[in-house]
């Protein structure tokens, strides 16, 4: 076995990943299976050790068979050894005193793992058959528009050649829309989908900063009546009217500007009208997880509380969780009500509900909304450019790269990392010895800031919330999450989850959230 221990190098898979420590099997013939597989296992060790030493450049590294100190000392660094006798070290010295090496895992991780995929998108961009899309930058070279000469990566609508990915890009709601529903797309074989949900793969919100000045200040509130309405349609798939017949029975005045049960004159600005009430009917025309329109937003931009009607996840698109009333079913209505007659007649809980307009809103809506400071023709573009880099680690190139370095009893992980809204990843390292999420968060913060990172949303939020030059991260998550797993509802479960997902995939990649 002494072969085996002296042969590690970096990279080499280090016996933690074996299936050898699995004695937990109770039956006896189970427990016979496992040792008479020992033998076989630790022969496939010394095969695939052996398979490794394969794949590397013998003639670049004909020192290999040395130690891994030792390799280094002979093929990178003469000059290391200073005459002083330090050439001769061991593994445990290694530990002790890592400068005596010139290239660390580091380094050498940096280096092996740096493929070149075969595709550079600043001189062949990810091509989208469809009409030209407005926006200012975006990571990934990128290209929207009619060329007959080429075969697009991506076009709009079904059906798509082979090799072009066919795309259902729509904002409406899924209750009016059925081939909206993201099952229903893909059974009827989209292969991206583009809509108001979060769980689609880009999603495309009503809600950006550049769109709505969410932090504009807060007006006084001189109309007698509780609400504005503006309601065009009293057809809706959900409860809208009967809750808005119930509020006028609960003795909600309502001022109605749309032409259902209009009383008002429509012909106003929505917004500086909204500002004058204390609360504004944000009733949507169905019910539909992350469908939140321009009624929510218009309501906030006018600090004004908006009634809802709509999205069961509303929670989820509000800048604080006072800072909306919620009628989920028919039955909410008189509490609802009620409240509505408390916080009119009480105007320090009133202006409590309004606080996030004075102090800023929560970074969860902050990481929402920030989603759309990139453009979603951008997005779709960073979408296909990374499925198309996926597709090519798959090769035998890439599952070559070694991924982590082992050096005496630590072995030393490479991770990838970008922001969200970006395309480019840059490298960070974690140690066996702590690989933890603090661990994570530390080195990706310290990363950012050696590069003097600028969060991609920097320029569109207000400049009252836009903060100084720190980092915060918000959320860290593995690339290819949906933008509703990553936002609230997956995370790694403590430091065990984050070591398994790090060990089970080799250099992972991870996006991270700053807000
Ligand atoms: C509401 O609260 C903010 C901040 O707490 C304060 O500046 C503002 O004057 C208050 N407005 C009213 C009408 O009380
Ligand atoms: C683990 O990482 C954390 C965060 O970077 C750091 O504060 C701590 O010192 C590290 N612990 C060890 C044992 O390296």
């Amino acid at each position: 076995m002494s072969i085996i221990s002296n042969l590690r190098g970096p990279g080499l898979p280090s016996s933690h990943t074996l299936p050898l420590s699995s004695p937990s099997s109770s039956s006896a013939s189970n427990k016979k299976k496992c040792s008479t597989l020992i033998p076989f296992v630790v022969a496939l060790v010394v095969v695939a050790e052996i398979a490794f030493l394969g794949h590397l450049d013998m003639a670049k590294n004909a020192a290999f068979f040395d130690s891994w100190p030792e390799m280094f000392y002979k093929s990178h660094s003469p000059e290391g050894v200073d005459g002083t006798g330090v050439g001769k070290f061991d593994i445990e010295a290694l530990g002790v005193n890592q400068n005596l090496v010139k290239e660390s895992c580091e380094e050498w991780l940096e280096r092996e793992d740096a493929l070149t995929y075969s595709r550079d998108f600043s001189k062949d961009p990810i091509w989208v058959s469809g009409a030209d899309q407005e926006w200012k930058t975006c990571d990934v070279s990128c290209t929207f528009g009619f060329d007959s000469g080429k075969k697009p990566d991506a076009a709009f609508g079904l059906p798509q050649q082979p090799g072009t990915a066919s795309v259902l890009r729509s904002m409406e709601s899924a209750s009016y829309y059925f081939e909206n529903n993201i099952a229903q797309a893909r059974r009827r074989g989209y292969d991206i989908v583009m809509t108001t949900s979060l769980s689609s793969d880009v999603p495309v919100g009503y809600f950006s900063w550049a769109e709505y000045d969410f932090m504009a200040p807060v007006m006084p509130k001189t109309e007698k009546a509780h609400a504005a309405a503006f309601i065009s349609n009293c057809g809706a798939r959900n409860f809208r009217l009967e809750a808005l017949v119930r509020l006028e029975k609960a003795n909600i005045k309502i001022d109605s500007y749309g032409s259902c049960h209009r009383n008002h004159d429509g012909n106003v600005d929505k917004i500086e009208a909204l500002k004058r009430y204390k609360f504004s009917l944000a009733f949507e025309n169905s019910n539909e997880e992350d469908y939140v329109t321009e009624k929510f937003f218009q309501s906030l931009v006018a600090g004004t509380i908006p009634v809802v009607v709509g999205a069961p996840n509303i929670e989820d698109f509000a800048p604080s969780p006072d800072s909306f009333l919620h009628i989920k079913e028919l039955e909410d209505v008189s509490s609802v009500a009620n409240r509505i007659k408390y916080l009119s007649e009480n105007p320090d809980a009133y202006n409590q509900s309004l606080r996030w307009k004075y102090e800023g809103p929560s970074d969860s809506f902050k990481a929402l909304v920030d989603m759309a400071a990139v453009h979603s023709s951008c997005r779709l573009c960073i979408h296909l450019a990374t499925v198309i880099q996926e597709k090519e680690e798959k090769s035998s190139t890439f599952k070559k790269r070694p991924c982590k370095c082992t050096r005496g009893s630590e072995t030393v992980y490479h991770i990838y990392v970008r922001e969200r809204g970006r395309f480019k990843m840059d490298s960070i390292f974690l140690r066996s010895g702590n690989l933890t999420l603090e661990a994570l968060e530390a080195a990706v913060l310290t990363k950012f800031k050696s590069l003097k990172h600028v969060p991609v949303w920097k320029p569109e939020r207000p400049k009252s919330i836009r903060g100084g030059d720190e980092l915060k991260v918000y959320r860290i998550y593995p690339v290819g999450l949906t933008q509703r797993q990553a936002l609230y509802t997956l995370k790694f479960k403590g430091d065990s989850d984050l070591r398994s997902h790090i060990e089970n995939n080799p250099c992972p990649k991870f996006e991270v959230i700053f807000v």
